[in-house]
């Protein structure tokens, strides 16, 4: 079966650029075997990374974490990383690259010495639409069941997968999470609240990824002296939030707009996205404004 049309035609695999449909690997690889990886999803807008370098610094902290060795230096996997983003065309572009510990005879203790398997491939990245904006998602709220250790971006994402299978089959776009009473995340994004014009962020800890747009949305707030609390934002207060919103590489930021079939937010605003998330999105937009123009000039 041809691999085509799930990514843009030029992947990377353990130091070589090939055609998509022929990179292959071990089905002894420990991440088919165990989920025994990390990865890291990086969005190029005009051919430039967006916190490249954050996003290769959170790869290592995961790596760090599952005690698999970094192959390549932050250079090396920049150079890469560009290379490939050059090969499929340039322009604005989502990069998955995944790391595993590498091919071993199926035993649950880590074998010392393994090569790591490192595969990226390359997708377009479109912004969602006006109308998808302006619609904001479906939320439904559920259990977070799943491990301790979220600030790994670990390969293994049954739980993330079971998550929003739920909610999908529930006729809801994805999932706001909660444990132990508190939000966490959704199942592939951050979510925060928005309450009186304050944005509330859980705090960074084991129970959430620390999504590398989470921060930038965290900086671009500071910049701009939007208030901002990092701290547990209880499930009370997220059901009566004026706004919710979910951020990730790939969606940026997109308002909650109904959460378990209820409107988000109050007034003229409920079941809308909220004025805040129109001055954030605008945030994000000039930065990225930004990030274009250097990249022109640098050509
Ligand atoms: C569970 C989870 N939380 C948050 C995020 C957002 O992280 P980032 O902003 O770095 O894309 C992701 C992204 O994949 C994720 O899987």
């Amino acid at each position: 079966m041809s691999t085509q049309p799930f990514a843009l035609p030029i992947a990377y695999l353990n130091g070589k650029f090939v055609p998509v449909e022929e990179a292959q690997i071990s089905p002894f690889d420990r991440g088919f075997i165990f989920g025994d990886g990390v990865y890291e999803v990086i969005p190029y807008y005009g051919g430039k990374g967006l916190r490249a370098r954050e996003h290769l610094e959170r790869l290592q902290r995961s790596l760090d974490m599952l005690d698999i060795a970094n192959p390549y230096t932050l250079d090396q996997w920049q150079a890469h990383l560009s290379e490939l983003v050059a090969k499929n065309g340039g322009g604005d572009q989502a990069v998955y690259m995944q790391v595993t510990r590498g091919v071993a005879k199926r035993d649950f203790a880590p074998p010392k010495g393994l090569t790591p398997t490192v595969f990226m491939m390359s997708n377009p990245l479109s912004q969602p639409s006006k109308a998808l904006y302006e619609k904001g998602l479906s939320c439904v709220t559920l259990d977070d069941f799943r491990w301790g250790r979220c600030n790994v971006k670990s390969t293994a994402l049954l739980g993330a997968v079971l998550l929003k299978h739920e909610a999908v089959q529930m006729g809801a776009d994805d999932c706001v999470l909660f444990r132990d009473g508190f939000l966490t995340e959704s199942s592939a994004s951050n979510v925060v609240a928005v309450k009186n014009g304050v944005i509330l962020c859980p705090p960074r800890d084991n129970l959430i990824l620390p999504g590398i747009t989470y921060d930038l949305m965290i900086e671009l707030a500071g910049k701009r002296g939007v208030p901002l609390e990092q701290r547990k934002v209880s499930r009370k207060e997220v059901l009566s939030a004026d706004e919710l919103w979910l951020t990730s590489s790939t969606k940026e930021v997109i308002a909650i707009t109904t959460l378990d079939g209820k409107p988000v937010g109050s007034a003229e605003h409920a079941g809308k996205p909220g004025p805040l998330f129109w001055k954030m999105l605008g945030f994000f937009q000039d930065y990225k404004q930004e990030l274009r123009a250097l990249a022109a000039a640098a050509e």
